[in-house]
């Protein structure tokens, strides 16, 4: 099968395979032992420091200092451990209680957004204020300065993604984030779509706080543990108010039962509760591929992958049909503005469902967000410049039969 829907669930790395049964072999042998003793698999992390040594792998991905790294939870629950701690609207006289998002903003962000500001007892139709896309679904660096300018005494926080789940395209983070910082404003990025697929550095573009899930480039499986970062501006200050448990302390501390809690310092100061080694270990597996290419060379690759699938769409001549084009690629040309997807928008959402269903059948695989857009992949880490010529061989045999 070609497999182009990485930006939804990426493939199974070979390693999880063997050093997730490597974990479950040392646990059935060892029981509790297994906490306390290192894996025969040497590549196996201990469970007492699992989480800091995917943190480790993690932090040059998104361009953090190994502390300003957590990896826990999940995407949504991660959003609101951060929200609670950066959204305080009641605070400094209450003048800032607005949140500037994306109108196109993916779903589970506005329901977290909406949660926060009704659990303050504000109005979410007020204080959450939307960006909208232009007429060719660009959302645009202008707009989003313009819109903080016209909240810059109001907005409390600018919750954006880095890249849009749906178009791909990719924010200018580094000139947003500067603008918001000089307003007072708190920057939060959501990296579902930007993580393990383009480079960041949110170190040093003073980003606040970000969060993504490990299930799409990042290829740990469905539901996989997920990450925050937290700037060290913050980590080295008190960050307060703040959810805590028992695992945002020092490994040395937890299991004295003590009464007064004493954080981390840094983003692990975030984490709640023991995590679950048998992720880990996939995430872990996953990460150290990334850490063995790359993120310059698969970056590098990504670019030239998604720019020849550009090139050979660009170049498909009308089958015969009547109409045509029948889409129009609504991901920014400009490789500045995308990562390792294109979407197109469909003038005929049936004709997409038939094309769709005919690729399926010849074993390759697209992503559909309803009811017209059409999201391919390559990604780099295991998509091939051959699939691509094919995948392109087959959808124009698909939309000739469709
Ligand atoms: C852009 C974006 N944000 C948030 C989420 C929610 O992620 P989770 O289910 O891991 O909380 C997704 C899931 O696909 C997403 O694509």
């Amino acid at each position: 099968m070609i497999y182009l829907v990485g930006s939804g669930i990426g493939l199974q790395p070979k390693n999880i395979m063997t050093r997730t049964s490597s974990f479950l072999n040392h646990w059935a042998s060892q029981g509790m032992l297994a906490a306390f003793s290192s894996s025969p698999d040497p590549e196996c992390p201990t469970w007492l420091d699992a989480e800091q040594l995917v943190a480790r792998l993690m932090a040059p991905i998104v361009g953090a200092r190994d502390d300003e790294v957590a990896m826990m939870g999940s995407l949504t629950a991660n959003l609101h451990y951060l929200l609670a701690t950066f959204y305080r609207p009641h605070e400094g006289g209450g003048c800032r209680t607005r949140i500037i998002i994306e109108e196109g903003v993916f779903n589970s962000d506005l329901y977290a957004v909406q949660s926060h500001v009704a659990w303050h007892g504000l109005e979410p139709a007020v204080e959450i204020i939307p960006v909208a896309r232009n007429r060719h679904d660009f959302l645009s660096t202008q707009a989003i300065l313009e819109t903080i300018d016209a909240h810059s005494n109001t907005a409390a926080l600018l919750l954006l993604s880095g890249v849009q789940f749906d178009t791909g395209q990719l924010l200018e983070i580094p000139q947003i984030t500067a603008y918001a910082r000089e307003r007072s404003i708190l920057v939060g990025w959501d990296l579902a779509h930007a993580v393990g697929n383009v480079e960041l550095r949110l170190h040093d573009w003073n980003v606040d706080f970000a969060v993504w899930c490990s299930y799409k480039y990042l290829n740990a499986g469905p539901g996989a543990t997920g990450g925050l970062f937290l700037h060290g501006k913050h980590g080295t200050s008190e960050v307060n108010p703040r959810l805590s448990g028992w695992w945002g302390m020092p490994v040395s501390q937890r299991f004295t039962l003590q009464k007064q809690y004493v954080p981390n310092a840094g983003a692990s100061r975030f984490q709640l509760s023991s995590p679950s080694i048998l992720d880990i270990t996939a995430v872990t597996a996953s990460l150290v591929i990334f850490e063995k290419a790359g993120m310059r060379a698969i970056v590098e690759k990504s670019i030239k992958l998604t720019g020849y699938l550009e090139t050979l769409l660009d170049s498909l001549e009308n089958p015969g049909l009547s109409a045509w084009p029948l889409w129009t690629i609504i991901t920014p040309r400009d490789i500045k503005y995308r990562g390792a997807m294109l979407s197109l928008r469909w003038y005929e959402p049936e004709c997409l469902e038939r094309v769709v269903g005919y690729l399926k059948v010849r074993g390759v695989l697209v992503d559909v967000r309803k009811p017209d857009i059409m999201r391919i992949t390559p990604a780099p880490l295991y998509n091939t410049f051959e699939e691509i010529n094919h995948f392109v061989e087959e959808l124009r045999r698909a939309v000739a039969e469709a």
